[in-house]
């Protein structure tokens, strides 16, 4: 299976580093392929760099790490995701941070499913802070939890394979159209992150109350 991760800023670059030192064939697409080849390079592990169609054509599993208003544009010049996993990790956030652009009737990952629709679009990481992405920021600590959610079960199950081949604990959260829920509690840890003196490393975990 080959992994593309498209864009190379903080969770692109830090899910390429995770994915690619996980031993999965890493494939970067940038606007500028000489800067996802260098960082490919200093990835080393087989990773691999350059424009963003390109990485797009090669991979059966495309993890979006673009920002949502440059989403229509990044979708336009990969292509086309026809039978491939897209992996919508956004926040649709405001530019002060502090608030969602986008929900209630509908969501980030609902409205990338409609720039692609030949995709199977699956909505994970958007609780996740990029400092959290390498293992050894997360060494002694509980699992990470990841919220997957999707309306292709089988997507939903190889990104939930990626998610744990991360170290992270993936988090069945049902059908895409939860993505609507999933951005609020994107944008509340970045409050807690930003705003209430938590830092990066704070992330939700989702509990069973014992019976
Ligand atoms: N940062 C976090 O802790 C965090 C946590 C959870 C979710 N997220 C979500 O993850 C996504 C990426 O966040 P980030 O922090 O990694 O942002 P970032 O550091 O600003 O990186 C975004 C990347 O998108 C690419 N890009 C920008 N404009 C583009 C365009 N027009 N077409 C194609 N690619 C374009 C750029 O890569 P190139 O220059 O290589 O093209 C850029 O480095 C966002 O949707 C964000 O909401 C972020």
């Amino acid at each position: 299976m080959t992994v593309a991760v498209i864009g190379t800023g903080n969770m692109g670059a830090g899910i390429a580093r995770l994915l690619a030192s996980k031993g999965e064939r890493v494939v970067i697409g940038s606007r500028d392929p000489a800067k996802a080849a260098k960082l490919a390079e200093e990835i080393g592990a087989g990773a691999e760099g350059g424009g963003i169609a390109a990485a797009a054509k090669l991979a059966d599993v495309v993890i979006f790490a673009v920002n949502y208003p440059q989403a229509g544009e990044a979708v336009r010049e990969a292509g086309g995701f026809a039978g491939k996993v897209l992996v919508d990790i956004s926040n649709p956030i405001t530019e002060d941070f502090k608030d969602l652009r986008v929900g209630h009737t509908t969501s980030a990952a609902e409205e990338l499913q409609k720039l692609a629709p030949e995709a199977k679009v699956v909505k994970a990481f958007n609780t996740i802070f990029a400092q959290l992405l390498p293992a050894e920021a997360r060494e002694g600590r509980d699992p990470v939890q990841v919220f997957v959610a999707g309306d292709d079960e089988a997507a939903k199950k190889t990104v939930s394979d990626l998610v744990a081949k991360g170290g992270f604990q993936p988090i069945e959260s049902g059908p895409l159209s939860n993505a609507r829920f999933l951005e609020p509690l994107g944008e509340i840890n970045i409050h807690f992150g930003f705003f209430l003196g938590w830092g990066t490393s704070a992330a939700p975990a989702w509990i069973k109350a014992a019976a």
